[in-house]
Protein backbone atom coordinates (compact mmCIF):
# COMPACT_ATOMS: atom_id res chain seq x y z
CA UNK A 1 0.00 0.00 0.00
CA UNK A 2 2.93 2.47 0.92
CA UNK A 3 5.05 2.11 -2.20
CA UNK A 4 1.48 2.33 -4.58
CA UNK A 5 1.76 5.39 -6.32
CA UNK A 6 -1.11 8.01 -6.02
CA UNK A 7 -4.49 9.37 -7.35
CA UNK A 8 -6.03 12.38 -6.90
CA UNK A 9 -9.23 13.62 -8.57
CA UNK A 10 -12.70 14.47 -8.16
CA UNK A 11 -15.57 16.63 -8.94
CA UNK A 12 -17.71 19.61 -7.97
CA UNK A 13 -20.52 18.52 -5.81
CA UNK A 14 -23.07 20.08 -8.40
CA UNK A 15 -26.12 17.53 -8.51
CA UNK A 16 -26.03 13.96 -10.35
CA UNK A 17 -23.81 12.42 -12.40
CA UNK A 18 -24.06 11.28 -15.67
CA UNK A 19 -22.55 8.80 -18.13
CA UNK A 20 -20.54 11.89 -19.55
CA UNK A 21 -18.99 11.49 -16.07
CA UNK A 22 -18.63 7.93 -15.97
CA UNK A 23 -16.44 7.28 -19.08
CA UNK A 24 -14.90 10.60 -18.96
CA UNK A 25 -13.13 9.73 -15.41
CA UNK A 26 -15.37 8.09 -13.11
CA UNK A 27 -14.33 4.36 -15.20
CA UNK A 28 -10.65 5.32 -14.54
CA UNK A 29 -11.21 5.59 -11.19
CA UNK A 30 -12.73 2.88 -10.42
CA UNK A 31 -10.45 0.34 -13.04
CA UNK A 32 -7.32 2.02 -10.94
CA UNK A 33 -8.45 1.83 -7.48
CA UNK A 34 -6.86 -1.20 -6.55
CA UNK A 35 -3.55 -0.58 -8.46
CA UNK A 36 -3.21 3.25 -7.20
CA UNK A 37 -3.90 4.63 -3.68
CA UNK A 38 -6.70 6.67 -4.16
CA UNK A 39 -8.04 10.17 -2.86
CA UNK A 40 -11.55 11.57 -4.33
CA UNK A 41 -12.29 14.83 -3.14
CA UNK A 42 -15.78 15.69 -3.91
CA UNK A 43 -14.91 19.67 -4.14
CA UNK A 44 -17.59 21.90 -2.30
CA UNK A 45 -15.49 25.06 -1.93
CA UNK A 46 -14.93 25.18 -5.93
CA UNK A 47 -18.42 24.45 -6.23
CA UNK A 48 -18.95 28.02 -3.95
CA UNK A 49 -16.91 29.79 -7.25
CA UNK A 50 -20.49 29.66 -8.82
CA UNK A 51 -22.89 28.53 -5.89
CA UNK A 52 -22.18 31.03 -2.88
CA UNK A 53 -25.88 32.40 -3.33
CA UNK A 54 -27.07 28.78 -1.99
CA UNK A 55 -24.93 27.27 0.19
CA UNK A 56 -27.45 25.40 1.25
CA UNK A 57 -27.89 23.06 -1.61
CA UNK A 58 -24.03 21.83 -0.97
CA UNK A 59 -24.62 19.24 1.70
CA UNK A 60 -27.31 17.28 -0.54
CA UNK A 61 -25.21 17.19 -3.79
CA UNK A 62 -22.25 16.69 -1.53
CA UNK A 63 -23.77 13.34 -0.62
CA UNK A 64 -25.57 12.78 -4.04
CA UNK A 65 -21.91 12.80 -5.34
CA UNK A 66 -20.68 10.54 -2.63
CA UNK A 67 -23.44 7.84 -3.29
CA UNK A 68 -23.13 7.78 -7.02
CA UNK A 69 -19.18 7.05 -6.57
CA UNK A 70 -19.91 4.59 -4.70
CA UNK A 71 -22.83 2.42 -6.68
CA UNK A 72 -20.34 3.37 -9.98
CA UNK A 73 -18.24 0.94 -8.02
CA UNK A 74 -15.59 2.89 -6.18
CA UNK A 75 -14.48 0.67 -3.19
CA UNK A 76 -14.94 2.81 0.19
CA UNK A 77 -12.28 0.49 1.99
CA UNK A 78 -9.66 1.01 -0.76
CA UNK A 79 -10.48 4.55 -2.12
CA UNK A 80 -10.49 7.68 -0.13
CA UNK A 81 -13.73 9.72 -0.60
CA UNK A 82 -13.49 13.02 1.26
CA UNK A 83 -14.64 16.47 1.47
CA UNK A 84 -12.66 19.48 0.37
CA UNK A 85 -14.38 22.25 2.61
CA UNK A 86 -13.18 20.14 5.73
CA UNK A 87 -9.19 20.02 5.29
CA UNK A 88 -8.36 23.71 6.18
CA UNK A 89 -4.39 22.75 5.07
CA UNK A 90 -6.17 23.22 0.85
CA UNK A 91 -6.55 26.52 1.74
CA UNK A 92 -3.58 27.19 3.47
CA UNK A 93 -1.68 25.81 0.57
CA UNK A 94 -3.71 27.66 -2.07
CA UNK A 95 -2.86 31.02 -0.26
CA UNK A 96 0.93 30.26 -0.76
CA UNK A 97 0.53 29.32 -4.25
CA UNK A 98 -1.03 32.22 -4.83
CA UNK A 99 1.34 34.35 -4.12
CA UNK A 100 3.33 33.21 -7.29
CA UNK A 101 0.74 33.25 -9.50
CA UNK A 102 -0.30 36.14 -11.76
CA UNK A 103 -3.61 37.40 -12.38
CA UNK A 104 -3.10 37.24 -16.40
CA UNK A 105 -1.87 33.11 -16.20
CA UNK A 106 -5.47 33.29 -14.84
CA UNK A 107 -7.26 34.92 -17.16
CA UNK A 108 -6.15 33.09 -19.76
CA UNK A 109 -6.92 29.75 -18.63
CA UNK A 110 -8.82 28.82 -21.46
CA UNK A 111 -11.47 26.39 -19.24
CA UNK A 112 -11.76 29.56 -16.58
CA UNK A 113 -12.56 31.61 -20.08
CA UNK A 114 -15.23 29.42 -21.47
CA UNK A 115 -16.95 29.16 -17.73
CA UNK A 116 -16.92 32.92 -17.29
CA UNK A 117 -18.94 33.16 -20.99
CA UNK A 118 -21.09 30.35 -19.77
CA UNK A 119 -22.33 31.72 -16.87
CA UNK A 120 -22.34 34.94 -18.62
CA UNK A 121 -19.46 36.80 -16.25
CA UNK A 122 -18.63 40.36 -16.95
CA UNK A 123 -16.31 40.20 -14.04
CA UNK A 124 -14.88 37.37 -11.98
CA UNK A 125 -14.91 37.06 -8.23
CA UNK A 126 -11.51 36.08 -6.88
CA UNK A 127 -12.26 33.51 -6.05
CA UNK A 128 -14.19 31.67 -9.37
CA UNK A 129 -10.41 33.12 -11.15
CA UNK A 130 -8.34 31.67 -8.73
CA UNK A 131 -9.97 27.93 -8.86
CA UNK A 132 -7.25 26.81 -10.66
CA UNK A 133 -4.83 27.69 -7.90
CA UNK A 134 -7.09 25.88 -4.85
CA UNK A 135 -7.03 22.96 -7.77
CA UNK A 136 -3.48 22.97 -7.82
CA UNK A 137 -3.28 22.95 -3.97
CA UNK A 138 -6.11 19.90 -3.75
CA UNK A 139 -3.80 17.69 -6.15
CA UNK A 140 -0.26 18.99 -4.93
CA UNK A 141 -1.37 18.47 -1.07
CA UNK A 142 -2.11 15.03 -1.76
CA UNK A 143 1.73 14.61 -3.56
CA UNK A 144 -0.29 12.71 -6.33
CA UNK A 145 1.07 11.03 -9.58
CA UNK A 146 -1.83 10.49 -11.85
CA UNK A 147 -5.27 12.61 -12.35
CA UNK A 148 -7.59 10.70 -14.14
CA UNK A 149 -9.91 13.62 -15.55
CA UNK A 150 -12.02 14.51 -18.57
CA UNK A 151 -11.01 17.14 -21.03
CA UNK A 152 -11.93 20.21 -19.61
CA UNK A 153 -9.29 19.73 -17.22
CA UNK A 154 -6.21 19.92 -19.24
CA UNK A 155 -5.49 23.28 -18.39
CA UNK A 156 -6.23 22.86 -14.67
CA UNK A 157 -3.71 20.24 -14.96
CA UNK A 158 -1.13 22.07 -16.65
CA UNK A 159 -1.41 24.72 -14.53
CA UNK A 160 -0.78 22.60 -12.19
CA UNK A 161 2.32 21.32 -13.23
CA UNK A 162 3.94 24.96 -13.41
CA UNK A 163 2.81 25.59 -9.90
CA UNK A 164 4.22 22.61 -8.55
CA UNK A 165 8.01 23.34 -10.72
CA UNK A 166 7.82 26.69 -9.00
CA UNK A 167 7.50 25.46 -5.76
CA UNK A 168 10.03 23.25 -5.86
CA UNK A 169 12.36 25.58 -7.58
CA UNK A 170 11.84 28.30 -5.34
CA UNK A 171 11.88 26.05 -1.90
CA UNK A 172 12.80 22.54 -1.74
CA UNK A 173 11.76 19.59 -4.19
CA UNK A 174 8.60 18.72 -1.47
CA UNK A 175 5.82 18.34 -4.38
CA UNK A 176 5.44 15.95 -6.93
CA UNK A 177 4.76 16.79 -10.66
CA UNK A 178 1.46 15.04 -11.58
CA UNK A 179 0.77 13.19 -14.84
CA UNK A 180 -2.84 13.79 -16.19
CA UNK A 181 -5.12 10.63 -17.68
CA UNK A 182 -7.86 10.91 -20.03
CA UNK A 183 -10.53 8.91 -20.36
CA UNK A 184 -11.45 6.00 -22.34
CA UNK A 185 -13.92 9.12 -23.80
CA UNK A 186 -12.90 12.59 -23.03
CA UNK A 187 -15.79 14.13 -23.70
CA UNK A 188 -18.84 12.26 -24.82
CA UNK A 189 -21.57 13.67 -26.86
CA UNK A 190 -24.82 15.04 -25.48
CA UNK A 191 -28.14 13.09 -26.41
CA UNK A 192 -29.16 16.33 -28.67
CA UNK A 193 -26.06 16.11 -30.63
CA UNK A 194 -24.52 19.23 -29.20
CA UNK A 195 -20.86 19.27 -28.15
CA UNK A 196 -20.97 17.36 -25.02
CA UNK A 197 -23.41 15.67 -22.09
CA UNK A 198 -24.08 17.96 -19.83
CA UNK A 199 -26.23 18.56 -16.80
CA UNK A 200 -27.42 22.75 -17.73
CA UNK A 201 -27.82 21.51 -21.14
CA UNK A 202 -30.24 18.95 -20.06
CA UNK A 203 -28.86 16.36 -22.86
CA UNK A 204 -28.06 13.67 -19.92
CA UNK A 205 -28.38 10.04 -19.05
CA UNK A 206 -27.87 10.06 -15.24
CA UNK A 207 -25.92 7.24 -13.10
CA UNK A 208 -29.00 7.07 -11.32
CA UNK A 209 -31.94 6.68 -14.23
CA UNK A 210 -34.10 4.15 -13.92
CA UNK A 211 -35.11 1.85 -17.26
CA UNK A 212 -37.56 3.82 -18.03
CA UNK A 213 -36.25 6.81 -18.31
CA UNK A 214 -33.11 5.60 -20.65
CA UNK A 215 -35.23 4.42 -22.34
CA UNK A 216 -37.63 7.38 -23.43
CA UNK A 217 -34.41 9.31 -23.78
CA UNK A 218 -32.66 7.58 -26.08
CA UNK A 219 -35.86 7.13 -27.93
CA UNK A 220 -35.86 11.36 -28.02
CA UNK A 221 -31.62 11.19 -28.85
CA UNK A 222 -30.83 12.94 -32.21
CA UNK A 223 -30.53 10.73 -35.39
CA UNK A 224 -29.45 11.19 -38.82
CA UNK A 225 -31.53 13.57 -40.42
CA UNK A 226 -31.88 11.72 -43.97
CA UNK A 227 -33.65 8.49 -42.77
CA UNK A 228 -37.23 8.73 -42.72
CA UNK A 229 -37.84 5.37 -43.73
CA UNK A 230 -35.93 2.49 -42.30
CA UNK A 231 -34.77 1.30 -45.84
CA UNK A 232 -33.59 4.48 -46.57
CA UNK A 233 -29.64 4.38 -46.51
CA UNK A 234 -27.93 6.38 -42.98
CA UNK A 235 -24.92 8.04 -42.32
CA UNK A 236 -23.94 7.06 -39.15
CA UNK A 237 -21.13 9.45 -38.77
CA UNK A 238 -23.61 11.79 -38.23
CA UNK A 239 -25.83 10.03 -35.87
CA UNK A 240 -25.44 10.53 -32.45
CA UNK A 241 -26.93 7.18 -30.95
CA UNK A 242 -24.09 5.62 -33.52
CA UNK A 243 -21.90 7.48 -31.34
CA UNK A 244 -23.12 5.75 -28.18
CA UNK A 245 -23.28 2.60 -29.31
CA UNK A 246 -18.90 3.15 -30.40
CA UNK A 247 -18.56 4.05 -26.74
CA UNK A 248 -21.45 1.46 -25.06
CA UNK A 249 -21.91 -1.54 -27.20
CA UNK A 250 -18.80 -2.48 -28.54
CA UNK A 251 -19.51 -5.61 -29.31
CA UNK A 252 -22.44 -4.64 -31.50
CA UNK A 253 -21.26 -1.53 -33.42
CA UNK A 254 -19.48 -2.93 -36.46
CA UNK A 255 -22.58 -4.78 -37.31
CA UNK A 256 -24.68 -1.74 -36.88
CA UNK A 257 -22.86 0.60 -38.65
CA UNK A 258 -23.42 -1.59 -41.75
CA UNK A 259 -26.87 -2.30 -41.17
CA UNK A 260 -27.21 1.46 -41.29
CA UNK A 261 -25.62 2.21 -44.01
CA UNK A 262 -27.83 -0.89 -45.70
CA UNK A 263 -31.08 0.28 -44.32
CA UNK A 264 -31.23 -2.58 -42.78
CA UNK A 265 -32.07 -1.60 -39.41
CA UNK A 266 -34.95 0.83 -37.97
CA UNK A 267 -33.73 3.98 -36.15
CA UNK A 268 -36.29 2.34 -33.43
CA UNK A 269 -34.42 -1.09 -33.23
CA UNK A 270 -31.08 0.83 -33.40
CA UNK A 271 -31.80 3.01 -30.08
CA UNK A 272 -33.87 -0.20 -28.26
CA UNK A 273 -30.51 -1.83 -28.49
CA UNK A 274 -28.59 1.29 -27.23
CA UNK A 275 -30.69 1.72 -24.45
CA UNK A 276 -30.57 -2.17 -23.61
CA UNK A 277 -26.50 -1.93 -22.92
CA UNK A 278 -27.15 1.29 -21.14
CA UNK A 279 -29.51 -0.34 -18.73
CA UNK A 280 -27.14 -3.31 -18.05
CA UNK A 281 -24.28 -1.02 -18.09
CA UNK A 282 -26.08 0.81 -15.00
CA UNK A 283 -28.15 -2.15 -13.41
CA UNK A 284 -25.05 -3.41 -11.12
CA UNK A 285 -25.02 0.36 -10.12
CA UNK A 286 -28.46 0.26 -9.05
CA UNK A 287 -27.75 -2.65 -7.00
CA UNK A 288 -24.61 -1.14 -5.08
CA UNK A 289 -26.97 2.40 -4.52
CA UNK A 290 -29.60 0.69 -3.13
CA UNK A 291 -27.28 -0.46 -0.13
CA UNK A 292 -26.52 2.99 0.94
CA UNK A 293 -29.70 5.10 -0.49
CA UNK A 294 -31.74 2.88 2.59
CA UNK A 295 -29.13 3.67 4.63
CA UNK A 296 -27.64 7.39 4.56
CA UNK A 297 -26.18 6.96 7.69
CA UNK A 298 -23.49 4.65 6.17
CA UNK A 299 -22.48 7.60 3.18
CA UNK A 300 -21.88 10.15 6.02
CA UNK A 301 -19.49 7.70 7.54
CA UNK A 302 -17.36 7.02 4.59
CA UNK A 303 -17.23 10.41 4.05
CA UNK A 304 -16.05 11.34 7.73
CA UNK A 305 -13.34 8.30 7.68
CA UNK A 306 -12.20 9.42 4.53
CA UNK A 307 -11.85 12.90 5.11
CA UNK A 308 -10.32 12.01 8.19
CA UNK A 309 -7.24 9.89 6.75
CA UNK A 310 -7.14 12.82 3.66
CA UNK A 311 -6.52 15.47 6.56
CA UNK A 312 -3.46 13.70 8.02
CA UNK A 313 -2.02 13.34 4.80
CA UNK A 314 -2.25 16.87 4.20
CA UNK A 315 -1.15 17.90 7.67
CA UNK A 316 1.79 16.06 6.83
CA UNK A 317 2.46 17.08 3.32
CA UNK A 318 1.74 21.05 5.00
CA UNK A 319 4.38 20.82 7.52
CA UNK A 320 6.94 19.78 4.66
CA UNK A 321 5.92 23.05 2.71
CA UNK A 322 5.89 25.06 5.66
CA UNK A 323 9.91 23.71 6.29
CA UNK A 324 10.75 24.25 3.04
CA UNK A 325 9.75 27.80 3.11
CA UNK A 326 11.30 28.38 6.43
CA UNK A 327 7.95 29.32 8.36
CA UNK A 328 7.71 26.65 10.34
CA UNK A 329 8.58 29.23 13.30
CA UNK A 330 7.72 27.62 16.59
CA UNK A 331 8.97 24.00 15.37
N1 LIG B 1 -12.47 21.05 -11.52
C1 LIG B 1 -13.08 19.79 -11.29
C2 LIG B 1 -14.51 19.86 -11.87
O1 LIG B 1 -14.87 20.80 -12.50
C3 LIG B 1 -13.18 19.40 -9.83
C4 LIG B 1 -11.88 19.30 -9.10
C5 LIG B 1 -11.54 20.02 -7.99
C6 LIG B 1 -10.79 18.43 -9.38
N2 LIG B 1 -10.32 19.68 -7.55
C7 LIG B 1 -9.82 18.70 -8.36
C8 LIG B 1 -10.52 17.46 -10.35
C9 LIG B 1 -8.60 18.03 -8.35
C10 LIG B 1 -9.30 16.79 -10.33
C11 LIG B 1 -8.35 17.08 -9.34
O2 LIG B 1 -15.29 18.96 -11.68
Amino acid sequence: MENKKRILTGDRPTGKLHLGHYVGSLANRVKLQEEYDSYIIIADVQALTTNFENPENLSQDTFQIAEDYLAAGLDPEISTIFVQSMIPEIHELTMYFSMFTTVNVLRHNPTVKSEAQQHGFSDMTYGFLGYPVSQAADISIFKAHLVPVGEDQIPHLEFTRKIVRRFNDLYRPVLVEPDILLGEVPRLVGLDGKAKMSKSLNNSIYLSDDSSEIRKKVMEAVTDPARIHKTDPGHPEVCTVYEYHKVFNQIEVEQIEGECRRGEIGCVVCKKRLAGCLDALLEPMRERRSKYSQNPGLVKDILMEGTKKAHRVAKETMDEVRDAMGINYFK
